[in-house]
């Protein structure tokens, strides 16, 4: 080894010690006659002093470094001398006194700071991203995601389940977004697709009787980008034979509060999960991915508002829809402009408009208390259990704009600041519909075609496939969805019943789902999974915005490797080993 030590790993009991140790000069100051670096490895700084008095030719050196240069220093560990402490840094009461130094390769000046948290453009991060990974917060999120990726395997090890690994070049896996292709070049015309989850392979390892497995899986999907969306990302992607939904559930609560307890242990967790059904989730929340660290509940007023002569009310009552509305306390000094800019907000999520209602004494700056009367607007106050001073906002409309009430009571709490940033408010969805009808029409899954209808429910299947509800759990996690999962169809004829439901046809099914409808007939146990997706939990888990932060070499938001600058065109020679003529219009 270069060096002896560790930087970050000096302390007290090494006083005295001649050590060696190497990293990047994080920071450097003359003073006088002395010379100070910090010297950093992964486990942290430690001060070196350069005296000309200890070694002339060190001090000389000392004076050429640069930011990021990587030297290795040999030297004796000192205390640092009285009132020179620095007890935010772990290696604050100690320095090292050098004696020798010799530079192992010097850096050009970075990019960007290194050895300060400020805000860097990400394109610029992206575009380095060995540099950006050397910043305290990256370094500290890859850490964290390697902990907790370790945690799972441990616990899931102890359980029973064992590490199966799945092909990556495969066929097509509906998981709803479009697939990445790969064409062959010794089948021509013939193409391989990336999985965008191994969700029929861990069903037939079922099959196989590996009874539990799990994957740390990387997952495949052409879809559009968001903050927790990436065209690859990582699930813990697991499944088990011979257990119902609550044996999931209960296993899925353990891990990921015992996983909490392990890796943040300052953060909180509800427990036990809060368990909301689908109907529950959207009536209170306007979502099935709620945060539930704050109220703030979306309340009916439809039959306060039938009352009123508000044609806003009024028609919308008459399609067929509802009034609803979220209390937003304290906020009814809201300006104009606010209010303008929260009736944009809800506009511009689907709802006609925004009825506003300050709680105040003088009730003339709503339009709406020229429709309804004092009684009424008492009457919707109590039913959010509302003070004086806070501002009642409301939607008329139907099942469509729920999501825009849903959004705006995440804004209104994002404002108030309500959401207790030490909080994981993890709770499960559960009792989704099997099916939903598409925009396009026909029958679509909620979740996907291997999901299990409840036993009850099978017989609806051929009557009210809309009343059809699925052996279907996600949990949610402060607004996001962190896992999905469900007890599959492990029979036949079942599963053909249902392809032919969502409109396949049978030659379709043939070609795409033969195998598995195959192996259904060779005694498939049964059988249910779940997949957390470890890059959004890592991301709530770090308190970040997005899991480009969590992820170490992320693609941009136009899902480009700015750092491989990829996707890249490839030589003709390629194209023509592959068979492939571009055509592009
Ligand atoms: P689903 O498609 O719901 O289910 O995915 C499971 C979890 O994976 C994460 N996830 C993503 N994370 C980042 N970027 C994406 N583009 C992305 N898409 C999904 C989410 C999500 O909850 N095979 C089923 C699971 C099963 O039934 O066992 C599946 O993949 O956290």
């Amino acid at each position: 080894m270069l060096r002896t030590h560790s930087c970050g790993k000096l302390a007290k009991k090494h006083i005295g010690e001649r050590v060696t140790i190497a990293g990047w000069v994080h920071r450097r100051r003359d003073h006088g006659g002395l010379v100070f670096i910090d010297l950093r490895d992964r486990e942290g700084l430690v001060q070196v002093v350069f005296n000309p008095e200890v070694s002339g030719e060190g001090h000389e050196v000392a004076t050429k470094l640069r930011h990021e240069y990587v030297v290795k220093v040999s030297g004796e560990v000192a205390k640092r001398p009285e009132g020179t402490e620095n007890p935010k840094l772990a290696t604050g009461e100690i320095e090292v006194i050098a004696q020798q130094i010799e530079i192992l390769n010097p850096s050009k000046t970075p990019p960007f700071y290194i050895n300060e948290d400020i805000e860097v453009d990400e394109n610029l991060r992206l575009r380095y991203r060995y540099l950006d990974l050397r910043r305290e917060k990256m370094k500290e999120n890859i850490i964290l995601r390697h902990r907790v990726v370790k945690f799972m395997r441990d616990f899931l090890d102890e359980r029973g389940f064992i590490e199966i690994e799945t092909p990556i070049l495969i066929k097509s896996t509906p998981e709803g977004a479009r697939d990445y292709l790969v064409p062959s070049r010794v089948h021509p015309g013939r193409f391989y697709a990336l999985p965008q989850s191994p969700q029929q392979l861990k069903q037939l390892l079922m099959v196989a009787g590996f009874e539990r497995y799990y994957q740390i899986a990387r997952c495949f999907r052409d879809e559009d980008l968001r903050a927790d969306r990436q065209p690859e990302f990582t699930q813990l992607d697991l499944e088990m034979s011979f257990v119902d939904e609550q044996d999931i559930l209960t296993l899925m609560e353990e891990l990921f509060t015992s996983l909490v307890e392990n890796v943040k242990p300052m953060m909180r967790v509800l427990k036990p999960f809060p368990r909301l059904s689908y109907h529950d989730a959207m009536e209170r929340y306007g979502t099935d991915k709620p945060d539930l660290r704050y109220g703030l509940e979306i309340r009916d007023l439809s039959d306060i508002a039938a009352g009123s002569d508000f044609a806003v009310f009024r028609s919308a009552l008459q399609r067929g829809g509802w009034v609803k509305g979220i209390c937003a306390p304290g906020c009814a000094h809201y300006s104009r402009r606010q209010l303008d800019e929260l009736a944009e907000f809800v506009q511009a999520r689907g709802a006609k408009g925004l009825v506003t209602l300050p709680l105040v004494e003088e009730q003339a700056r709503s339009i709406a208390t020229k429709f309804l009367t004092r009684q009424q607007i008492t009457e919707m106050a109590m039913r959010f259990g509302a003070n004086k001073g806070d501002l009642l906002l409301i939607v008329a409309g139907e099942r469509k704009v729920m999501e825009a009430l849903g959004a705006l009571r995440q804004e209104m709490a994002h404002r108030l600041g309500l959401a207790d940033p030490n909080l994981l408010a993890f709770c499960w969805i559960l009792d989704f519909p099997l099916l939903e009808w598409s925009d396009e029409g026909g029958w679509e899954p909620m979740h996907h075609p291997f999901t299990a209808p409840r036993d009850e429910d099978i017989p609806l299947l051929d009557s009210a496939p809309e009343k059809v509800h699925a052996k279907h759990y996600d949990i949610v996690c402060n607004g996001c969805e962190i896992s999905s999962g469900s007890i599959r169809i492990h029979t036949r004829e079942l599963q053909e019943k249902i392809f032919k439901l969502l409109g396949y046809s049978e030659e379709e099914v043939r070609q795409r789902f033969g195998n598995l409808l195959e192996a259904f007939e060779y005694g498939a146990p049964p059988h249910g999974g779940i997949a957390p997706g470890i890059d959004r939990l890592v991301m709530l888990l770090a308190g970040e915005q997005t899991i480009r932060e969590v992820i170490p070499f992320p693609k941009n938001q136009s899902a480009t490797d700015l750092m491989f600058d990829a996707p890249s065109e490839v030589s003709e020679e390629q194209l023509k080993e592959l068979h492939l003529k571009l055509r592009l219009d």
